[in-house]
């Protein structure tokens, strides 16, 4: 045993690092519970009694040699980071360039709906995104047993079933009509959550905006008028909407907001499904229920509101192809709006 400690200490005191690896062998070796001193003091007590006090002492010496050791090697391999680190600067480089971001895609085109909609007199609200069933069903008048309450369509949080994550942005239309009264005229973006499947053109998560406007005399000519007024300044001056009749608990009448498609100017193309309109949302007449359960005379106050997909607008006016880049943040597709704001 004693030849083993000899020879132990001569590869302790020889050891030398170069790098994180040799330390961590070093380490394995001579310090860790499975190391080679480890092993000799385990056998400390298979030697005779009498000899065991001479014994133990020198491996004692060969633990705390290893030790010293290993404190002086980390010093070492520090020592020589440092000195690595500190060399001398080639001034004759070229620069390495400012790594600029960029807004993301689905940001500039918020912006965009922001700025237009407050040309015309529309403020910004929003709301919370864990809703209860009042904001984003009963109160806009989804009957008791409508498929969206369903589990499919809706993440409910597990063990109140009263509590949901939103699943349309019209539940900031409540919100804002039981806090303020008429006239109110806004948009809310936002963020909504439905149980779907993910596809190229649909998300389990994924951003509407909305827009109410309640006062006397609001009628649906102020609606197709404020939706072409968007689509123009959005798409193009060329663009132009059209309205199909569709059905919404919260509005009457209801109706599906289509584009006609800028890309091919009504031609047809892939981008529209070759028939020269992309649907971008739904609106209507706010229903004189919902009026009335946010306290709102609805003998007084009509209103038109309307949602949108801020995903399928950004994917329209980009030409983007499939809605999962939004959220798979790729350098590759992010960079491409750097130039934007
Ligand atoms: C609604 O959500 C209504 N709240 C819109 C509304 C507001 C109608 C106010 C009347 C008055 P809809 O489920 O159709 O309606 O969704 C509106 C838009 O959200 C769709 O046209 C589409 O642009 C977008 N959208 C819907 N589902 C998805 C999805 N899974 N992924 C991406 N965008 C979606």
């Amino acid at each position: 045993m004693l030849e083993k400690v000899e020879a132990y200490k001569r590869e302790i005191q020889e050891f030398k690092v170069e790098n994180a690896e040799d330390l961590e062998r070093y380490r394995i070796k001579f310090i860790s519970r499975k190391s080679v001193v480890g092993e000799l003091l385990g056998r400390l007590k298979d030697v005779a009694p009498e000899n065991r006090r001479q014994v133990g002492a020198v491996l004692n010496e060969l633990k705390n040699l290893a030790q010293d050791k290993f404190r002086a090697l980390i010093d070492e391999l520090e020592k020589q980071k440092t000195q690595q680190s500190s060399a001398p600067i080639d001034l004759t480089l070229p620069p390495v360039q400012d790594q600029l971001g960029s807004l993301h895609p689905l940001t500039i085109t918020l912006n965009r709906i922001r700025k237009i909609f407050e040309r015309i007199g529309f403020s910004v609200a929003d709301g919370p995104e864990i809703e209860d069933d009042w904001h984003i069903f009963s109160a806009l008048n989804f009957p008791e047993n409508h498929p969206a309450r369903d589990m499919q369509d809706t993440f409910f949080i597990e063990k109140d079933p009263d509590i949901a994550l939103r699943t349309h942005t019209s539940s900031v239309q409540v919100r804002l009509m039981e806090q303020k009264k008429p006239p109110l005229r806004a948009i809310m973006p936002g963020r909504v959550f439905r149980n779907e499947a993910i596809s190229a053109r649909a998300h389990c998560i994924f951003h509407q905006v909305e827009g109410l406007y309640v006062d006397e005399n609001v009628s649906f000519k102020d609606l197709k008028d404020t939706l072409y007024y968007f689509s123009r300044e959005m798409f193009g001056k060329d663009t132009t909407i059209r309205l199909r009749p569709s059905f919404f608990p919260f509005t009457e009448p209801s109706a599906e907001i289509d584009i006609s498609c800028f890309i091919c100017k009504g031609e047809g193309c892939a981008i529209c499904k070759h028939t020269g309109w992309v649907e971008i949302g739904g609106a209507g007449m706010v229903d004189p229920n919902v009026l009335a359960n946010c306290d709102i005379d609805p003998e007084k106050y009509t209103g038109f509101a309307f949602g949108m997909g801020i995903e399928r607008i950004a994917m329209l006016k980009y030409q983007i192809r499939d809605i999962r880049l939004f959220t798979e943040n790729d350098v590759r597709f992010l960079r491409q709006f750097r130039t934007l704001v």
